[in-house]
């Protein structure tokens, strides 16, 4: 199949590039390469790429032309719940009026399905846990905002155009090429700073719970959903909430080395748990998490050894 990967030089884009290759696709890559986001070195060789701006409505169109693609994975967005309370118009300037162009373009020329990055900030506070589907969707963050639009605007899309989508709601996703540097991630940027014995900062009281999901476990996700789970909604996540606190002993005991750690107080659009139900996606298609987080842990630390 002819697929196009929007955001395919980031993180995970980068990684669903891989196997979609691995796995005898024809991919291109569409990536404005932010300085936070998309990397040369993430790039699979055998992927066409194109750097384009996903807001800049005539050099995406000319890549559409070019590449009449079937299938257009979403991956390119302003990630940064931060960057979205202070910037809320840059926001929604990528993650929505982008989104209008790559909807009008997958209009235009016969897409056949999109697969979108949406994301747990759709629901802002959960109370209830896990969270699945049907929880309340009560985003507290512009970033939540503008992917809870993108998930209505892909949806009339298909609607209106006869067409397909699959909506993933990832949890806190980690692994290899993740980018330690940004202000999201806590995982790779708690891993930089034992790497070069750096003090750890914990904001609010480390309590807080996250939902962390292997990079590889979402990719297999995405294999699946080339052909399966169409016109729904699904949550991806491991059904665990892990406080950031154990993050930090689970890579104390990794490292054998205790960092000293610096606190700070609660960040603009932070909130306190989540963590989300898979059973939807495990009974439409069998998808489940494989790898421990002890065990992803490892992984992603073996990486940025490497690095
Ligand atoms: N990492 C997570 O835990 C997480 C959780 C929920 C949702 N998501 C979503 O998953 C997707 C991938 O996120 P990621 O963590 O890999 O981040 P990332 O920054 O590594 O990937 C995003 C990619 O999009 C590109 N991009 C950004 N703005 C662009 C623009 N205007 N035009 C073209 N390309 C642009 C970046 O260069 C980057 O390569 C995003 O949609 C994000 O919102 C991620």
């Amino acid at each position: 199949m002819k697929i196009l990967v929007t955001g395919g030089a980031g993180f995970i884009g980068s990684h669903i590039v891989d196997s979609y290759i691995a796995e005898g696709h024809s991919v291109t890559i569409v990536d404005n390469f932010w300085e936070h986001g998309g990397k040369q070195s993430n790039v699979n060789p055998e992927a066409k790429v194109y750097k384009v701006d996903i807001r800049d409505e005539a050099a995406l169109a000319r890549v559409f032309d070019e590449v009449q693609p079937e299938i257009v994975n979403h991956q390119a967005a302003q990630i940064s719940v931060f960057i979205s309370t202070q910037d809320p118009k840059l926001d929604a300037e990528v993650n929505i009026m982008g989104l209008f162009n790559v909807l009008g373009n997958c209009s235009r020329l016969g897409v056949r399905k999109v697969i979108f990055a949406s994301s747990g900030a759709v629901y802002g506070s959960p109370d209830h846990f896990p969270v699945t589907e049907k929880s309340e969707l009560l985003p507290e963050s512009p970033y939540g905002i503008s992917k809870l639009a993108g998930e209505h605007y892909l949806r009339d899309w298909a609607r209106v155009n006869e067409r397909t989508y699959t909506i993933l709601r990832y949890a806190n996703v980690y692994g290899p090429r993740q980018d330690p540097n940004g202000e999201a991630g806590v995982i790779a940027i708690f891993i930089k700073r034992f790497l070069t014995q750096q003090q750890v900062r914990i904001d609010w009281d480390g309590n807080q719970q996250r939902d962390f999901l292997y990079v590889g476990d979402l990719v297999r996700m995405h294999q699946l959903v080339l052909s399966a789970g169409d016109n729904k909604t699904f949550c991806v996540g491991t059904g665990i909430g892990t406080s950031v606190n154990e993050i930090y002993e689970h890579l104390a005991a990794i490292f054998e080395y205790r960092p000293e750690i610096t606190r700070a107080p609660k960040r603009p659009g932070d909130f306190y748990k989540a963590y989300f139900s898979y059973s939807k996606a495990q009974t439409a298609f069998g998808w489940e998490p494989q790898v421990t987080l002890r065990e992803g842990l490892r992984k992603t630390v073996e990486f940025f050894r490497n690095q």
